[in-house]
Formats: C-alpha cells, sequence, structure tokens
C-alpha cells in the first residue's frame, strides 16, 4: 500500500469513528443541541408545557434533506395528476449557500438562479417568483445572505407567491435557510421583513 492510500484510509477510518462518536457515544453534542433548540423554542413561543422539553436532531446536510423531501412532495402530486416528473427546478438566488448548488447537481434539480443587480445584492422576490414555473418543487430564500448577511425579504415572497399559486394551483413552497439568520430573527420584527 503506497503512503497516499494508507493516509486516505485513515482519514476514512476517521470519518467513520468520528460519526459513530458524534451520534452514539458521547452526549455532549446531543445535550448542546438540546439546550439551543430548547432556548429557539423559548424564543418562538414554541407551545411547550411547563415540564415538558423540546426534542433535537442534529444532523449534517439538513439542507439537502429538506430539498429532497421538497423534490418528493412534488413529485408525488404531479403523479397523482398524471403529470411529468422528468424536470424538477429549484428557484434561489445566487447568493444562497453552496449547500442549495450540490443539492441540485446530486439530486438532478435545474438549478433556476436569480441574478443579482448592481445595487441589490439578494435574491428580488419579484424576479423570483417570475421564475417559478408547474416544475418548480421550491422558492429557497436566506435570512443572513452569504455574501453580505442581509436578510431576504421573505413576506413579499410569500405575497407574491401565494397570489401566483392562487392563479396557477401549482403549490410551489418556500423554504427559508435560516442557519445563520434564524436566531436573530426570533428577536426582532423588524428583521423578520425589511
Ligand atoms: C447559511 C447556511 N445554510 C446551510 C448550511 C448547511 O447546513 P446543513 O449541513 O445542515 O445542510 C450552512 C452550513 O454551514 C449554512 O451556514
Amino acid at each position: 500500500m503506497t503512503g497516499t492510500g494508507q493516509k486516505l484510509n485513515i482519514r476514512r477510518r476517521v470519518g467513520e469513528v468520528n460519526s459513530l462518536s458524534f451520534c452514539c457515544l458521547s452526549p455532549t453534542p446531543t445535550s448542546l443541541d438540546n439546550r439551543c433548540v430548547n432556548m429557539i423554542a423559548n424564543l418562538f413561543h414554541a407551545p411547550v408545557g411547563q415540564d415538558e422539553a423540546v426534542i433535537s436532531c442534529g444532523i449534517v446536510a439538513s439542507s439537502e434533506s429538506a430539498g429532497l423531501a421538497f423534490k418528493m412532495k412534488w413529485q408525488h402530486r404531479r403523479k397523482a395528476q398524471g403529470l411529468p416528473i422528468d424536470k424538477p427546478n429549484i428557484v434561489t438566488g445566487v447568493n444562497v449557500q453552496v449547500c442549495w448548488e450540490k443539492f441540485a447537481r446530486y439530486f438532478e434539480v435545474e438549478l433556476k438562479e436569480v441574478k443579482l443587480s448592481e445595487d441589490y445584492y439578494v435574491m428580488d422576490p419579484a424576479k423570483a417568483v417570475e421564475m417559478v414555473d408547474e416544475n418548480s418543487i421550491c422558492v429557497a430564500a436566506i435570512l443572513g445572505s452569504t455574501f453580505t448577511g442581509e436578510f431576504e425579504y421573505v413576506k413579499l415572497l410569500n405575497d407574491l407567491l401565494a397570489e401566483k399559486n392562487a392563479k396557477t394551483a401549482w403549490e410551489t413552497p418556500i423554504h427559508v435557510d435560516a442557519a445563520s439568520g434564524g436566531f436573530i430573527a426570533s428577536m426582532g420584527e423588524e428583521y423578520q421583513c425589511q
């Protein structure tokens, strides 16, 4: 075995052990997850009883999983209507986190990106909704743009999309990537829609 081969093997083994210890052997990450999720639940006034606790589920690649769920939901709906399911797409701004590009590539979904303009550095809701068609599995917005940290105008996106959905019956949903800004968004109304 060459040196490089050995290194690769070791890295793979460490990866296996790490993921095993993360979820099965060490209680620390789980207890941290649980504390954070309970704080967030309180901030959002989740209906949790006095002696109840919210249970967390820490994972990696939650975005890809959410994307896959959107794709499957769209496929189920289209199949039930006897419509083709071979050309799914996702609408996002070019400023979204790289996970959406990866999701689109790995799960064979066309990535329809709203370009930014010189004085507007987040996804323009009107342009995004214009790009939505019957094959759109969702529109992915972000609270805390990857480029600038700016929050996208999710309320306007929702209003415009609801209008389009009412006209077309496409039922296109919105996913909000709040990985970086969701915690702050819970604390002030002014952050929730610019
Ligand atoms: C803004 C943002 N979105 C999405 C992700 C991806 O998260 P996950 O691995 O749970 O899909 C990250 C991870 O750092 C992130 O910072």
